[in-house]
């Protein structure tokens, strides 16, 4: 899954973005596809032009001048001039053919972008049966390994998630919380075991559909190189009410007004341009803003400072779709009705915070 290493894949393909990067990105490179095909080709054509032109160029000119120049003013001189002016002048030739060359495979770097999005006509689901609405979402003794990987990350997982519940996950670093998002959202598949949303399998169902019912924040947020507005928005079809609504609910009215140009400002490249804590709620806006049915957060608040990241917690109390919150800060989970801790890939234990810290001595360890 080379893919996978662009950080910006698990939001694009997570949001069904696919469509709309590969837009993007083909109305810059029209060409591209074409190029790619026939990158290789034209590149050997071009050098055995160049070739062609470098070896027998100056000796046609020799023979030419053989031709034209009058017998008695030929000599080895002039010949060894002939021919060594030539070469120069095909070696220039060449290096033009050259740097047609080169932009052949620019054209052909754009393309790999491609490759990414292109990505979607092996979606690891394929079903059709379309949801209504997202009521349970159940992991039936899921067990889960990376390609390549001899060892499950996630070892016989059964849990099940009801609506309006508010879930949270805890434990270790790497023990697996990620990759249990990645499998919720239909971007990995079960290496054994079964997912069912609303007791359908989630390879029966309408994945495409299912995810646009998601609002998803990954551990690693992408933003694009566009206005602020563009960015929440995501070109979906959204009333100016909800863009306010979401800008209100992630803290951002403030810090918007102060900017000259407010929701137009444009994100520079990787963000760089807007501090790590606003980029965080830029993207918690935009999961957020079509009132999505399940709010699924990995570490969404990370960055934020305490007071900003109380804000956040408590308007998402305040929302009642059903939410699935990885936290480092046990504090923003502390309210969820289910903390689900895991270990090395397998589920310790599960129950309220209260419940866990009175019953779990790792938990309590953990929670320390
Ligand atoms: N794309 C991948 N390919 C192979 N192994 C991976 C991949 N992503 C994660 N892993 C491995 O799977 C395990 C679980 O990773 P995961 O990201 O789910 O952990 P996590 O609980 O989210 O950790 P953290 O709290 O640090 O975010 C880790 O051992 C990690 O090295
Ligand atoms: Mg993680």
């Amino acid at each position: 899954l080379e893919y996978e290493t662009f950080s910006s894949i698990f939001s694009i393909k997570a949001n069904s973005q696919e469509n709309y990067m590969k837009n993007l990105l083909e109305k810059k490179n029209k060409d591209s596809m074409h190029a790619y095909y026939n990158r290789n080709k034209i590149s050997n054509i071009y050098s055995t032009i160049t070739y062609f032109i470098n070896t027998f160029g100056p000796i046609i000119v020799l023979l030419l001048s053989l031709l034209f120049i009058p017998e008695g003013e030929l000599n080895i001189g002039t010949f060894i001039f002939i021919f060594t002016l030539s070469s120069i002048y095909f070696q220039n030739f060449s290096s033009i053919f050259n740097t047609f060359n080169t932009l052949g495979t620019l054209k052909n770097n754009m393309i790999k972008i491609n490759d990414i999005t292109e990505q979607k006509d092996t979606d690891v689901y394929s079903g059709e049966e379309r949801l209504e609405t997202i009521k349970s979402i159940e992991f039936k003794n899921v067990f889960f390994s990376y390609p390549g990987q001899k060892n499950y990350t996630l070892k016989d997982l059964s849990f099940k998630i009801s609506s309006n519940e508010k879930v949270g996950l805890a434990g270790p670093t790497g023990c697996g919380k990620s990759t249990i998002l990645g499998l919720i959202i239909g971007i990995y598949k079960p290496t054994k075991g079964d997912i069912y949303i609303n007791g359908i399998n989630i390879s029966d169902i309408n994945i495409d559909e299912y995810k646009q019912k998601i609002g998803f924040v990954p551990q690693e947020p992408f933003v694009y190189n566009k206005s602020i507005k563009d960015n929440i928005i995501m070109n979906r079809d959204l009333e100016e009410e909800m863009i306010n609504k979401s800008l209100e609910s992630s803290n951002l009215v403030q810090e918007l007004t102060n900017m000259p140009l407010g929701l137009e400002t444009i994100i520079s490249e990787g963000g760089t341009n807007i501090s790590g804590g606003q980029k965080q709620r830029i993207i918690i806006a935009r999961s957020i803003v079509h009132n999505p049915e399940l709010l699924i957060f990995d570490e969404a608040t990370s960055s934020l400072d305490n007071q900003t990241e109380t804000i956040i917690t408590e308007n998402l109390k305040n929302m009642t779709q059903t939410q699935i919150i990885v936290a480092h800060r046990l504090s923003t989970i502390k309210d969820c009705n289910k903390i689900i801790f895991l270990i090395n890939g397998e589920i310790e234990d599960s129950g309220s915070y209260y419940d866990l810290v009175s019953n779990n001595k790792k938990f309590e360890e953990f929670s320390k």
